[in-house]
């Protein structure tokens, strides 16, 4: 099908289903064009459990549909494709929170988002890279805490609250590929520019050290950040689907990315016929099992109150 026939009809079955479409910012272009919100993990798990829509679908993994589907059981969630995961919610089972657990039964478990619904279900609390830091800073500061899956994350986290916290040995094969050396070639080049990195990057705690002032930030953080910055160039250490909705909503500024080839394969398994076609035969459905959503729910719940 030619493109703006595509185009058109995910609207017109969009409107036929009464569905909304929510995209992460790592989707491609013209995923993100057909979506009615687009936005970070924080962002979207509002937006799912906010809306009247009766169908969503999601263009962006596994475990934010199922984030979803369990903010807002009575709607329809569809995922476009079912190998659109995270390598990140893969490196950690049920089983590791349950030993951490037996070792530390007073402790606390935060949970990143990007993890399955079973091991949110073990969590006291979700976080996302845009709230971590403040739930994290709010916790008794008398009891163990252990922060899952994403070891950078949890390194920025426990630097900023100055907070102990036990960090699983987890990473995003993504942002833990942005490494020192890429930042190198580039406070070179750029010498004059704002450095934007999301914390989940494996260069994070050497950029603060080569660039005292670089920003550690959420996608949405980013985006929030370089339109009201003065700067005009942008160094962007994350996934490079970002680039599209930086230069669209601070079109007069230039953004330069880390590592081009940061790219998620996971993201991008979502196209555009693969939404219409979620929407036409309403694939995939995303179901949790009651008994795992109602324990996660209470975690997801308190992160999404955050930030
Ligand atoms: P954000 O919540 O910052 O958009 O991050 C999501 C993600 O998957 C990062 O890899
Ligand atoms: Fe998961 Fe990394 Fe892809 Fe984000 S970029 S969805 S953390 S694999």
């Amino acid at each position: 099908m030619e493109r703006d026939i595509l185009i058109q009809e995910v609207l017109r079955l969009k409107a036929e289903r009464q569905a909304v479409i929510l995209a992460h910012s790592y989707q491609l272009p013209e995923v993100q064009e057909v979506a009615d919100f687009v936005g970070d993990s924080l962002g979207l798990a509002r937006e799912a459990q906010r809306t009247k829509a009766k169908v969503i679908v999601f263009a962006g993994v596994h475990f934010m549909a199922e984030t979803a589907a369990i903010l807002n059981p009575e709607k329809t969630v569809l995922l476009p494709d079912l190998e659109a995961g995270c390598s990140l919610a893969d490196s950690i089972r049920p089983e590791d929170i349950l030993a951490w657990k037996q070792d530390h039964p007073e402790g606390i478990v935060v949970a990143y988002v990007n993890t399955k619904a079973e091991v949110k279900a073990l969590a006291d609390v979700c976080v996302t890279s845009a709230n971590a830091v403040e739930v994290v800073a709010r916790l008794p500061k008398d009891r163990p805490i252990f922060f899952v899956p994403d070891m950078f994350l949890g390194a920025h986290v426990a630097r900023v609250t100055g907070r102990k916290l036990d960090l699983f040995p987890g990473e995003c094969h993504v942002h833990a590929g942005i490494r020192e050396e890429h930042l190198k070639v580039l406070l070179e080049k750029h010498p004059g520019a704002e450095f934007m990195i999301h914390p989940e990057c494996g260069c994070g705690s050497s950029c603060l050290f080569l660039k005292p002032d670089a920003k550690m930030l959420s996608t949405e953080g980013m985006v929030r950040y370089a339109k009201k910055a003065e700067a005009k160039e942008f160094v962007v250490a994350t996934e490079v689907g970002i680039l599209h909705r930086l230069s669209k909503e601070a079109p007069e500024k230039t953004f330069i990315p880390v590592k081009p080839d940061a790219i998620c394969e996971y993201m991008k398994r979502v196209t555009l016929e693969k939404v219409y076609l979620s929407l036409k035969e309403m694939r995939h459905v995303i179901r949790v099992p009651e008994e795992v959503a109602k324990k996660a729910q209470r975690a997801l719940e308190a992160m999404v109150a955050v930030g």
